[in-house]
C-alpha cells in the first residue's frame, strides 16, 4: 500500500423535470398499460423535459444543487465533465454549454458518451484528472432528455425512458492507498462494440443527417446486461481490493427492475443494498446513476464512509462499474 491521491464526492445533486408521465399516460399515446409496463421492467412514471428545456438547463439545476452540498461556487471548479447522449447541439460540448451557464471561467470541459454506461465512464475519467493533481474541484454531470430520441409508435422502446440530471462535485484528498480511503478505489470499463446492433439510435450528422430514433432488441440487451453487468462489478471490486459482501449500497443504472434484480440475485447481494429509483424515474440513460445517488444521500440512506458500487450498461454495448468511498 503506498499513499495515493483519491478523488472523493464532496457534493451529489439532482434534478428532475417537473412534468411526470404516468404508464396511463403512456396508455393513450401507444397501446400498453400500466400493468405491462410494471410487470415487465418496474417502471410507474418518468419525468418529461419542457419543450425549452435542453439538456444543459437539466446539468446546470443538479449543478447547483451538488455545488450547494458541498459548499463551493462556481469560481471553485476547474473541470467539467457531461456524460450525454443527447446533447443540445452537435457542438459544441454539452459541458461548454453547462461552463457558460454556470459562470464558471476558463477550464477543459467535455462530454462523455457511452450511453448509459456515460456516467461511471465519465467519472473514471475525472478520477484521472483528480488523481493526479490536474483538477481541484471536478464536477460531472449525467445529463439526459431521452425522450427526444423515442419513437412514439414504438411501443417497445419508447415507455421505457425518462429525462433528467445528477451530478458530483470530485475533489482530491491524500489517501493511504487502501480500501479503507475515502475516494474512487476501482474501476472496470468495457466496450463490445460487435454488439451496437442491440441498441442504437438511427441518425447522426454524417450518417441521415437527422437526430434518429432509439431502436433495441430488448429481450437481447436483457440476455447480456446481467453477464456484463456482474462482470464489471466483479472486477472493478477487485481493483479496490474489496469484496462484493463488503459493499454497503449497490448504485445500478436504472433500466429495469428486473435487470436490477438479476445482478443482485447472480452476486448474491441482498435487494435492500440496492438503491432502486427506476420505478418514478425510468431508464434516464447516463443521469440515472447520479439520480440514484441523490435519492439515496437525501433521504439518509447513505452516509459519508460507505462503500459504494456504482454499475451501468447501455448502447455500444458499453458496460463499466466504479467502486467508490463516499
Ligand atoms: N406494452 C404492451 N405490449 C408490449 C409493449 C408495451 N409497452 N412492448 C412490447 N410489447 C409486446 C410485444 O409487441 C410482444 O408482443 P407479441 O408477442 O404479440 O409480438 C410482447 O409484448 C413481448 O415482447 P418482448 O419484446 O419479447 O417483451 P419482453 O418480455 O422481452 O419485454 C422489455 C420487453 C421490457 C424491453 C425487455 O426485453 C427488457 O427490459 N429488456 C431490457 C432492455 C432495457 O432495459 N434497455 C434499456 C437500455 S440498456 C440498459 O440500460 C441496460
Amino acid at each position: 500500500m503506498s499513499p495515493a491521491l483519491r478523488s472523493v464526492v464532496v457534493g451529489v445533486g439532482a434534478y428532475l423535470p417537473e412534468e411526470v408521465v404516468s404508464n396511463d399516460d403512456l396508455a393513450k399515446v401507444v397501446d400498453t398499460s400500466d400493468a405491462w409496463i410494471f410487470e415487465r421492467t418496474g417502471i410507474r412514471q418518468r419525468h418529461r423535459a419542457a419543450p425549452e428545456q435542453a439538456t444543459s438547463d437539466l446539468a446546470v439545476a443538479a449543478a447547483h444543487r451538488a455545488l450547494a452540498t458541498a459548499g463551493r461556487s462556481p469560481a471553485d471548479i476547474d473541470l467539467i465533465i457531461v456524460a450525454t447522449t443527447t446533447s443540445d447541439l452537435t457542438f459544441p460540448a454539452t459541458a461548454a454549454i453547462v461552463q457558460r451557464k454556470l459562470g464558471v471561467g476558463v477550464c477543459p470541459c467535455f462530454d462523455v458518451q457511452a450511453v448509459c454506461s456515460g456516467f461511471v465512464y465519465a467519472l473514471s475519467v475525472a478520477d484521472g484528472f483528480v488523481a493526479r493533481g490536474l483538477a481541484r474541484c471536478a464536477l460531472v454531470i449525467g445529463a439526459e432528455i431521452m425522450t427526444r430520441l423515442m419513437d412514439w409508435t414504438d411501443r417497445g422502446t419508447c415507455v421505457l425512458f425518462g429525462d433528467g440530471a445528477g451530478a458530483v462535485v470530485l475533489e482530491p484528498q491524500a489517501g493511504a492507498g487502501g480500501p479503507d480511503d475515502r475516494g474512487i478505489l476501482g474501476v472496470s470499463l468495457s466496450c463490445d462494440g460487435e454488439k451496437q446492433d442491440l441498441l442504437y439510435v438511427d441518425g447522426g450528422p454524417t450518417t441521415t443527417g437527422t437526430i434518429g430514433h432509439l431502436r433495441m432488441q430488448g429481450r437481447e440487451v436483457f440476455r447480456h446486461a446481467v453477464v456484463n453487468i456482474s462482470d464489471a462489478v466483479l472486477k472493478a471490486a477487485e481493483a479496490a481490493q474489496i469484496g462484493v459482501q463488503d459493499i454497503d449500497w449497490f448504485i445500478p443504472h436504472q433500466a429495469n427492475q428486473r435487470i436490477l434484480d438479476g445482478v443482485a440475485r447472480r452476486l448474491g447481494l441482498p435487494p435492500e443494498k440496492v438503491i432502486c429509483t427506476v420505478s418514478q424515474h425510468a431508464n434516464t440513460s447516463a443521469a440515472s446513476i447520479p439520480l440514484a445517488l441523490a435519492a439515496g444521500v437525501e433521504d439518509g440512506r447513505i452516509r459519508q464512509g460507505d462503500l459504494l458500487m456504482l454499475e451501468a450498461m447501455g448502447g455500444g454495448l458499453t458496460w463499466g462499474a466504479v467502486a467508490l468511498r463516499f
